[in-house]
C-alpha cells in the first residue's frame, strides 16, 4: 500500500496524506469550529517545520480530517485528532487514531500518550475503546474569554500491543 496515500474501507471514502503548507489555512479553520482552544496557523506550521507527522484525510476534494503526532524516544503523543463535523461518527478519526499507531509502533515506540478535556465524552470514548487508559489528571488554564472556568484534562496513555502482550506473557 502506498504509504502517503492510501485510501481506507469507511462510509465516507477517505484518501490519507500528509498535511502540507497549503492545507494550513483550511486545517485552522477547521481547528476553529472543533475545540475550545484551537491551534492556530502558526501552531501548525510550527509543527510542519519541526517535523511532527500530520496527516490530513481528504473526502470528495475536501480536508475533513486531521491529525499531529509527535515522537520521541520509545514513545509518541498524539497532539491533534479532528474530523469535521459533517463526517463525525463514521469511523474516521478512529482509522486516523490506528494509523498514527500503527506508525508510532512500526517506529519503535512503546506507549502514546494524549491529553483530553474531561468534558469531551466523544474523544474519551474513542480513546478508550482503542484501548487507552487514564493515567494522570491535569489542571489546565481557562481559554481567553472564558476566565475562572477552569478546566480539567485527564492525560490517557495507551500500551502497545506488544508491550502489552509481554506484560501479559509476565516479561515486564
Ligand atoms: C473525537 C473525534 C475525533 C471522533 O471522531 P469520529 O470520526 O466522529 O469518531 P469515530 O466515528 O471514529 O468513532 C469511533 C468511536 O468513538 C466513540 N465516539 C465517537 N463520537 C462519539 C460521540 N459523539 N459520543 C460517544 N462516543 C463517541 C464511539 O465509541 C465510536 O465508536 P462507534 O461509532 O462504533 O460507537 C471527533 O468527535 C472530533 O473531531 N471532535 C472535535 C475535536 C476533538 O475533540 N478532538 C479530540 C481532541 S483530544
Amino acid at each position: 500500500m502506498n504509504a502517503t496515500l492510501a485510501r481506507e474501507a469507511l462510509a465516507v471514502p477517505v484518501l490519507w496524506r500528509p498535511l502540507s503548507d497549503s492545507d494550513i489555512e483550511t486545517v485552522a479553520a477547521l481547528e476553529r469550529a472543533a475545540h475550545v482552544a484551537p491551534w492556530t496557523e502558526g501552531n501548525f506550521r510550527d509543527a510542519l517545520a519541526a517535523g511532527y507527522a500530520m496527516q490530513v484525510g481528504v473526502a470528495d476534494g475536501a480536508i475533513v480530517a486531521y491529525g499531529v503526532l509527535l515522537f520521541a524516544p520509545g514513545e509518541a503523543q498524539l497532539l491533534n485528532l479532528t474530523v469535521a463535523p459533517e463526517v463525525r461518527r463514521q469511523g474516521i478519526g478512529r482509522a486516523l487514531l490506528g494509523r498514527f499507531l500503527a506508525d508510532a509502533g512500526a517506529r519503535g515506540a512503546e506507549q502514546c500518550f494524549l491529553e483530553v478535556r474531561v468534558s469531551n465524552i466523544p474523544a474519551i470514548q474513542l480513546y478508550a475503546r482503542e484501548g487507552f487508559v487514564p493515567v494522570a489528571r491535569r489542571k489546565v488554564r481557562a481559554a481567553a474569554g472564558r476566565a475562572g472556568k477552569a478546566g480539567r484534562a485527564p492525560t490517557m496513555r495507551r500500551f502497545e500491543e506488544r508491550w502489552q502482550r509481554r506484560r501479559d506473557e509476565g516479561n515486564l
